[in-house]
């Protein structure tokens, strides 16, 4: 022993003798240790007594130390405390002497367990020193193959409750042995070789274990085979499981009135035969794990009619849920209470209409397990009638998703756990897990699907997120399986982005395109409407060159005539004739107006000075106007415009729109001069220039060709 391990051992010791319990220390050299609730383990070959224990201790165990003889004396210094549970475990005692728990008053638990060299005689005597305290009895895994005639009877006179007789060697018992346990509530005989039990009378036993032993046939609960009276009256629990037991004999579990938890797993009955369970008034749940030898085969039409069974687990009996091989309308008809059903690593056919007649029955089911039976996928219907199913497992399947969840899991889910780990599910989306199947999920395992990592998966992400839910095993469980890149990734560590996310939809470009014509028309149309009389004074230009360029002959020269033009117009135009068209005409340009207001000859007729200034006059210059078309006068110089038109050609008359002609103004000689002749429109502001360069070189052309007839 080092320095250390001395000091350490010195605080320890200094810690005992202030007797203040914490919570876990030494309290005898390295030996022992004591904890707060009152509980000393002695672990040590080289420990061969029972040392002295600060007082608060009230249990004693004593594992793997030596005690070849348990004496008055070996136990003398447990006389200090209150024990209340003594054990011995591996201690290779040899010997219990006959007086040796005489002063153990407060025992209540006593145990001696792994001594293989003691025998069950030895240990008879000294029950007899036993108090009457004692309710609980331990004597497990210490090789007895047989126990001596009246071997409890000493104990006649006490309360035990619970007696462990498990992992000894018996081959045959007879249970007229625990005869003198008069309030026995539990009887523990797994783990034995019991190939043939009797039993007997137990009206107080509430639990009777004979697990792993070698039974092949279920014992007789009744009294004979006249009496149909119970020997287990009261019995609640009946752990049967794994034994070699190969049929259930048509009356085997008969007798058995009160029975709520059966436990038959691991047997080797390949056959559950019908009505089997039908009798047990009080059976709540049903284990039937593993049963079969390898597998079970047939389960008989009315094998679960059972008015009160609530759960049945059948984990593992490979059993084959197919066509032809079981009633699926039958056999879950007859339990209407069944509201667990497990059903882990058996078979089922695909058939949607199979597992919808087999399931349908279970309307109250509320937790159901259908892992790892290789669905493919998700039957219809059939979930989706179970309006109280609470939780699902449908772990270790292969199960890709499914399109429809309405028609699996109906419109409205009331599942709060669902567990769809390893499984083939790539991708989660809303198609799949859509509003009304998230609304009362509390928790979802979708641990170890292969996920594939693109953008497809962000709304999971999000839902990750952004729920109440639980993820059962998340983050750990959920990794990339595609693309390669990012095989064994973690889910979590994936963060797909919007920008590569969004794709650009070529619709979107489509409708930019369109857009943009469609502003640029509107654009085009209102630039055009702006500058339409521009546009039209431009082409009159144009036209007017154009025909001058064709080199026509001039026949009559403005030389031969008084005036350039004579101006025809109406009063109402009056002030811009005077100041506009004189300005620019006369002043700025130099050409010789005949206008009615200045040049007319006072004393003749308007007729007559028309006729006579017209001779005058190389050219008309007619101004028109609303206030034009609405006066007579004008109607009757249109017609002698006209007749100017038809003997000196269109050149010869000139035509200005000073404003718009409103269409019912319009006659229809004034509609035929307008659509025979080209006309310059006035404007004022941007086209001014336009307007009056027009003028000036309409005024200043020959007039060349001759008339032409008017269209
Ligand atoms: C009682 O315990 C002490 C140590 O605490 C030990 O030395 C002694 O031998 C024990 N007495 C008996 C009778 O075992
Ligand atoms: C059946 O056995 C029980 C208990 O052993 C007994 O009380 C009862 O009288 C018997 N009934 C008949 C009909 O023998
Ligand atoms: C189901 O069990 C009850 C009660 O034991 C029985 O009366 C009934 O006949 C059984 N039903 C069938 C179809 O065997
Ligand atoms: C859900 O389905 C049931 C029957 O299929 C129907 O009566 C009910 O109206 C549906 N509820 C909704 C919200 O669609
Ligand atoms: C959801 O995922 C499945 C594949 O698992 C796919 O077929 C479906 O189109 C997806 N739905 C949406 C809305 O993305
Ligand atoms: C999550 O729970 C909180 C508090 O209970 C609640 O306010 C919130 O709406 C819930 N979120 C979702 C998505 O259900």
């Amino acid at each position: 022993m080092n320095l250390l391990q001395l000091f350490v051992i010195g605080i320890i010791e200094q810690l005992y003798i202030a007797n203040i319990p914490v919570n876990k220390r030494f309290c005898y050299k390295t030996f022992c240790t004591c904890y707060e609730n009152g509980l000393a383990v002695c672990s040590s070959r080289s420990l061969e007594y029972v040392p002295k224990f600060p007082t608060f201790v009230r249990e004693v165990s004593m594992i793997n130390t030596r005690l070849p003889l348990i004496s008055e004396n070996t136990l003398y210094n447990l006389t200090f405390n209150k024990i209340e549970k003594l054990k011995f475990e591996a201690n290779s005692v040899e010997s219990v002497s006959k007086n040796a728990f005489r002063f153990l008053k407060q025992l209540t638990t006593f145990e001696i367990s792994e001594q293989p060299q003691l025998t069950s005689d030895n240990l008879k005597d000294s029950f007899t020193s036993l108090q009457s305290s004692v309710q609980y009895l331990y004597f497990t895994a210490n090789r007895w193959a047989l126990l001596p005639d009246k071997m409890f009877d000493s104990l006649k006179g006490n309360h035990i409750k619970v007696l462990h007789l498990t992992g000894n060697q018996f081959k045959n018992l007879d249970c007229t042995i625990f005869q003198p346990f008069g309030r026995l509530e539990r009887l523990h005989l797994s783990n034995n070789k019991i190939e043939h039990i009797v039993l007997k009378e137990f009206g107080t036993l509430l639990k009777l274990e004979l697990k792993n032993n070698f039974l092949d046939i279920i014992p007789s609960f009744c009294v004979s085979s006249s009496n149909s009276s119970s020997l287990l009256p009261n019995v609640r629990t009946l752990d049967i499981s794994n034994n070699y037991i190969t049929t259930f004999q048509k009356h085997a579990f008969e007798c058995l009135p009160k029975v709520k938890v059966l436990i038959l797993d691991r047997v080797n009955v390949n056959i559950l035969p019908n009505n089997i369970f039908s009798n047990m008034k009080w059976l709540r749940h049903l284990s039937l794990n593993s049963v079969g030898n390898p597998k079970l085969k047939v389960i008989e039409d009315y094998a679960f009619n059972s008015s009160t069974l609530e759960t049945i687990h059948m984990q593992n009996c490979r059993f084959n849920f197919f066509i032809g091989m079981c009633n699926p309308e039958t056999i879950f008809s007859l339990c209407p209470k069944l509201m667990n059903l497990e059903l882990i690593n058996n078979r089922f056919s695909q058939n949607d209409k199979f597992l919808q007649k087999l399931f349908r029955p279970l309307s109250n089911l509320r937790w159901l397990s259908l892992s790892s039976t290789k669905l493919s996928k998700l039957p219809l219907q059939v979930f989706s009638y179970m309006k109280a199913l609470n939780h699902l497992n449908l772990a270790g399947n292969r199960i890709t998703g499914w399109q429809y969840p309405v028609d699996i899991f109906g419109n409205k889910s009331t599942i709060h756990i669902l567990d769809l780990s390893q499984n083939l599910i790539s991708v989660v989306n809303e198609s799949t897990f859509p509003r009304y199947l998230r609304e009362n999920l509390q928790k979802i395992n979708l641990g170890n699907n292969p996920f594939v990592c693109t953008c497809d998966q962000r709304w999971f992400l999000h839902w990750i997120k952004e729920s109440n839910v639980t993820f059962l095993n998340y983050p750990l469980s959920f990794k990339c399986a595609h693309p390669p890149e990012k095989t064994g990734t973690i889910l979590a560590n994936f963060h797909p982005t919007d920008d590569i996310c969004i794709p650009w939809n070529p619709l979107y470009t489509m409708a930019i395109i369109l857009l943009s014509f469609f502003v640029l028309f509107i654009l085009l149309g209102a630039v055009a409407g702006k500058c339409q009389t521009n546009l039209k004074n431009y082409i009159y230009l144009i036209r007017l060159n154009y025909n001058r360029r064709q080199g026509y002959l001039p026949i009559l020269n403005s030389d031969d005539f008084e005036y350039h033009a004579f101006v025809v117009y109406c009063d109402a135009d009056r002030t811009w004739v005077h100041s506009e068209l004189l300005r620019e005409i006369e002043s700025n340009n130099g050409f010789r107006l005949c206008i009615h207001h200045r040049n007319f000859e006072v004393g003749q007729t308007i007729t007559c000075n028309v006729d006579n200034f017209l001779t005058k006059a190389w050219k008309v210059i007619v101004v028109m106007s609303n206030d034009f078309a609405m006066s007579e006068w004008c109607q009757w110089e249109v017609d002698v415009v006209q007749e100017r038109r038809r003997k000196h050609g269109k050149d010869g008359v000139i035509l200005v729109m000073l404003t718009n002609i409103d269409s019912k103004h319009m006659t229809s000689p004034l509609r035929i001069l307008l659509d025979s002749t080209p006309y310059l429109r006035y404007q004022r502001g941007v086209g001014e220039v336009l307007f009056w360069n027009a003028l000036v070189e309409a005024l200043n052309k020959p007039i060349g060709h001759p008339p032409v007839a008017v269209v």
